[in-house]
């Protein structure tokens, strides 16, 4: 059943989502952790970084894979996901090099990636929790309102409404990648413990949309209220219209 944590704000989301991570990794050391990009999980990165510097959070065994990547931005480029998710939270607790995974939106043969991504999820025993942000359009990773929920590793063209709100981490619309590589439903379904966070009141028509909502892919986010143990962390702002 899908449970719905009310938060005071973006402070207090990313504090109990950074808990439920914490909680994770302490009873599991050598979990596999699937993360998110995107303004959301920022804060939660902030904490587990703090936690990390204080001694209360071992990363040591922790190995993670990540949602997406967009197409064609090399690993250097301050936009890419690799970048996004070394400068905020990889550079900065101890995990070990080799540890973290994210698909290569650089590949030579872009089915050859998908396929060794989904193996790879698979050689490390699937995921034990998975963080995730949700879209305005309900996407979550990269996987855009559809007519059905891709199962594995995928490329996808990105909505216009998609472009549009990530066009502020560009120089202008036109830098923005038309497509991206992400996991698919089937993998994000299957993982053990899901956490899904929202803040803000740009949220609001979404989060009441997807988890009160009908069970649609033209809402992604919305097969979640199927998983056995999700969470969503929201705060009274996206919950305004719920
Ligand atoms: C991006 C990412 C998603 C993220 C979403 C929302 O497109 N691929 O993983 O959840 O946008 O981002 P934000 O948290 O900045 O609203």
């Amino acid at each position: 059943m899908l449970k719905i944590l009310r938060a005071a704000d973006y402070a207090d989301m990313s504090r109990k989502a950074a808990n439920l991570i914490s909680a994770q990794i302490i009873l599991k050391p050598d979990c596999v952790l699937g993360l998110a990009t995107g303004s959301s999980p920022l804060g939660i990165y902030k904490k587990l970084i703090e936690w990390n510097a204080k001694g209360d959070l071992d990363f040591s065994a922790v190995r993670t894979v990540n949602l997406d990547e967009y197409l064609g931005l090399p690993k250097c480029s301050d936009q890419s996901y690799y970048y996004f998710m070394h400068s905020n939270l990889f550079d900065h607790v101890n995990l070990p090099a080799g540890a973290t995974n994210l698909p290569n939106g650089r590949a030579s043969n872009m089915a050859d990636e998908c396929a060794r991504y989904d193996a790879l999820i698979e050689r490390l025993g699937g995921v034990d929790l998975q963080l995730l942000g949700i879209g305005h359009d309900g996407h979550i990773g990269f996987n855009e309102p559809c007519g059905e929920f891709p199962k594995g590793t995928h490329i996808v063209e990105l909505a216009e409404e998609t472009i549009e709100a990530n066009k502020r981490f560009f120089a202008s619309k036109e830098d923005v990648p038309r497509k991206a590589i992400t996991m698919g439903i089937g993998t994000i379904m299957a993982a053990r413990k899901v956490v899904l966070v929202a803040s803000g009141v740009d949220k609001a028509e979404i989060v009441k949309k997807a988890f009160f909502g009908p069970i649609t892919p033209e809402v992604p986010a919305s097969i979640l209220q199927l998983h056995p143990n999700a969470v969503v962390v929201a705060d009274e702002a996206a919950l305004s219209l719920v």
